[in-house]
């Protein structure tokens, strides 16, 4: 299977209220940014010569931040340096405030096939709480801009923002159906990567709906989507038959990618690593002449089987069920085996004669399950 590559562009206009990821709100170290990530370029394709890549994915921070002049010198110097198949997805994520009709055209010129869209809600109060730029008019006119070129779309939502209410989250996952995508992601928030909003959510629980209020109406919104035409195929993902998301899989099915900017992980020739997470360190790296990764390690077999159990039970699909009762088997931990009995007799875990797969409440309870088998 041809290999993906994804490449991190870390700037933002501003940090919103729960987002961790590696990301810059000072734009001046841009430039050096993208001049070493052109450097990153040419050493990981020496790496990766005589490998085919089928999926590119520019992700953030917010790559529609980055000028389109920018984009497009990017992927033409990827499609320079890697062996790019014809109708590879390129994916460019974008946050709604930056999409114009003159932004499209031109990620359109320079050969983006996907755009996904940060919507998160369709609530103005639940974005304010968060510090998105960007109101529920806004999202419904970016996702308006994008539709109809032929582009594949998607967008996230996030369950669980404060304001949210029920009847909000719903009027977000009909918006979400009506705006022509292909693709949805919806994240369940996860408060404890802000500090401030997890002590928010401790001090002022009446913003919040329950854990109990939330999987109610994540069991609600699957058969929406399910009514929309929208497959469930992974813990996060939802969409239209044959328009999964080429890239994103690659991680669950644990095929080759490299990870190229500040930050970004890869997965190739076995071996897992990730880049440096500060863009000082990375730029210090490149102008040194070396790949910026701060960790490299190939994974033992014990590691791998996990990875695949684990990864694979992401997808609705599963895994093979004689995977999973090969690891049970072989941990012998009389606990695991007794947490895969009730898993499946309780109804979290779906066995098929060939496969093991979660079922929609074993998405919710991924967490729990998944965890058991690292
Ligand atoms: C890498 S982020 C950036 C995308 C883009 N810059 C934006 O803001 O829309 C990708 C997605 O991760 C999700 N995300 C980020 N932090 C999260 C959190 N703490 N809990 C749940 N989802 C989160 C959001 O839905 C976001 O759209
Ligand atoms: S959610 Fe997106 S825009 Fe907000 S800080 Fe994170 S990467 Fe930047």
């Amino acid at each position: 299977m041809s290999a993906g590559l994804y490449v991190h562009l870390p700037y933002c206009a501003s940090r919103c209220g729960y987002c961790a990821f590696v990301v810059s709100t000072d734009a001046s170290s841009r430039e050096a940014y993208l001049e070493a990530l052109s450097r990153e370029i040419e050493l990981a394709a020496v790496e990766a010569r005589g490998a085919r890549f089928d999926s590119v994915y520019l992700g953030g921070g917010t790559p529609s931040l980055v000028p389109e002049a920018e984009i497009r010198r990017l992927l033409e110097r990827i499609r320079a340096r890697f062996e790019l198949e014809p109708g590879a997805e390129v994916t460019l994520e974008a946050n709604p405030e930056d999409v114009t009709r003159a932004k499209r055209d031109s990620w359109l010129d320079s050969g983006v096939a996907r755009v996904s869209v940060g919507a998160q809600s369709f609530a103005d109060a639940e974005l304010a709480a968060v510090g998105r730029r960007h109101d529920a008019a806004g999202a419904r006119k970016a996702l308006e801009t994008l539709s109809g070129r032929g582009l594949s779309l998607s967008a996230d939502l996030i369950l669980g923002l404060p304001e949210q209410t029920a009847a909000s989250f719903r009027e977000s996952v009909a918006s979400v159906c009506g705006a022509g995508l292909d693709h949805v992601s919806v994240y369940l928030l996860e408060a404890e990567k802000s500090k401030a909003l997890e002590e928010d959510r401790r001090a002022r629980p009446q913003r919040y709906l329950s854990d109990d209020e939330q999987a109610d109406l994540w069991l609600e919104m699957g058969e929406t989507f399910a009514g929309s035409g929208f497959e469930h195929y992974e813990i996060s993902n939802w969409a239209l038959p044959g328009r999964e998301a080429r890239h994103n899989r690659k991680y669950w099915e644990r095929v080759p990618t490299l990870g190229l900017g500040v930050s970004a992980h890869e997965f190739w020739e076995g071996r897992r690593r990730a880049n440096v997470s500060v863009i000082p360190a990375y730029v210090a790296r490149l102008a040194g002449g070396e790949r910026p990764q701060a960790a490299d390690r190939a994974l033992g077999p014990e590691e791998e089987a996990a990875e695949r159990i684990v990864l694979g039970l992401r997808l609705a699909r599963g895994v093979p069920r004689r995977e999973v009762e090969g690891f049970v088997a072989e941990r012998e931990d009389p606990l695991l085996s007794a947490d895969y009995a009730s898993w499946r007799d309780g109804g979290l875990l779906r066995e098929t004669d060939d496969r093991v797969a979660l079922t929609e409440r074993g998405f919710l309870l991924s967490n729990e399950v998944l965890c058991r088998f690292v």
